[in-house]
């Protein structure tokens, strides 16, 4: 039976990773014994130039046909005068939403090897690991109404809308204690309920929930503000992070910079268990397209790479695989081998190509 993934390398940094990925996939139908067939298609700026549009129909019709969607990156300032909805992020939103893609996970997991990469004491962050999970499909994003009128050329009104309803808090919810009972058993919930009326309902949701189904979970709320001034402070209190939308966005930028580089983080966006047991699933880095450094083989492909495996785990059962794959990169960080946002003054830095190649070489050592 073949797994059917759907490539999307999107732009900027998206195209050089995705080629690594292909090759460690390669790698595994050569030598693992599986059987993924890879499809390509185009998404973000390079959608909008090749159809008209960051998600084209006919896209989105692929992607819910795959068993799951592996993405790059989107976004570059090709793009930056385009109209809000060609916008190369509204190509990924599309998808999200399309595809109900309610639940975002984002580990922060520090390798040991890096601790000293971050920004934080190496005693303050090694053996970091944090889940976020953050609410993909609502919120801010994608309330209405929103948009801006100008009333003259001198004054204008702005409008977003932050809604959420019972529903979309509780299944996130349950996400976050299901992940916790295999994880440290603690979910900390944050919102600003304080100051927001969505955040006194995901509140007051979050904790009927908990008392009805998860009460052997430890459960505590937190202001998101006050989650960001802890994740710099001493984030190895956290467990799993269950928020908002757009709070999720900012918490797991900050948690990704724990671990000492956004190249190293991976994410994974479920939608629910349909009657087959299947979920649609898309795979994507946490780092963005960094047009800055696009096309000079300079990019991290690890995230890229560690989004794939969790694919194997999420969508494919093949934890085993995740594993190996998984190890092969905690080896070759060990030999302080890196690409050039993770190196320090001994590494041998080495490019994205390069790094694939180590990668797929430790991987077939490790069989
Ligand atoms: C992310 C990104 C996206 C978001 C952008 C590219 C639309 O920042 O996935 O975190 O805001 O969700
Ligand atoms: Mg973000």
């Amino acid at each position: 039976m073949s797994l059917n993934l759907l490539l999307l390398p999107g732009d900027g940094i998206g195209h050089e990773i995705a080629t690594e990925v292909v090759k460690v996939i390669d790698c595994l139908n050569t030598h693992f014994a599986t059987n993924f067939v890879v499809e390509q298609e185009k998404i973000g700026g390079s959608g909008y130039d090749a159809y008209g549009s960051p998600c084209s129909d006919g896209v989105l019709e692929k992607a819910k046909q795959a068993d799951a969607v592996l993405l790059g990156a989107v976004g570059g300032s090709k793009w930056d005068n385009l109209t809000f909805d060609k916008k190369p992020e509204r190509g990924l939103l599309r998808l999200r939403k399309e595809l109900s893609l309610f639940a975002n996970l984002r580990p922060a997991l520090c390798f040991d090897a890096l601790a000293e990469s971050s920004s934080l004491k190496p005693d303050v962050i090694s053996g970091l690991d944090i889940m976020i999970v953050r609410e993909l499909t609502g919120g801010v994003y994608f309330g209405e109404p929103r948009g801006i009128t100008r009333h003259n050329e001198n004054n204008a009104t702005a409008i977003d809308t932050q809604i959420y309803s019972t529903n979309e808090i509780i299944r996130i919810g349950k996400i976050a204690f299901e992940l916790a009972r295999k994880r440290n058993n603690k979910v900390m919930s944050a919102e600003k309920a304080n100051v927001m009326q969505t955040g006194i309902l995901w509140r007051e949701e979050i904790t009927k929930l908990h008392l009805a189904e998860f009460a052997d979970v430890e459960l505590s709320h937190i202001y998101a503000d006050n989650a960001a001034m802890q994740l710099v402070r001493n984030p190895k209190q956290f467990d799993v992070i269950v928020t908002d939308n757009l709070f999720g966005d900012i918490l797991s930028d900050v948690a990704a910079m724990l671990t000492g580089s956004l190249g190293m983080l991976p994410s994974a966006s479920l939608g629910a268990l349909d009657h087959e047991g299947k979920r649609s699933a898309m795979y994507e880095p946490v780092h963005g397209s960094a047009p800055d450094i696009a096309g000079q083989n300079k990019a991290n492909p690890i995230a890229m790479i560690l989004s794939f495996c969790m694919a194997l785990r999420y969508s494919f059962n093949l934890d085993n695989i995740a594993l190996i794959i998984e190890q092969s990169i905690q080896n070759i960080l060990q030999r302080n081998i890196r690409t050039g946002d993770i190196a320090n003054k001994d590494s041998k830095i080495i490019g994205t190509k390069e790094m694939g190649d180590e990668i797929i070489a430790e991987m077939r050592g490790l069989k």
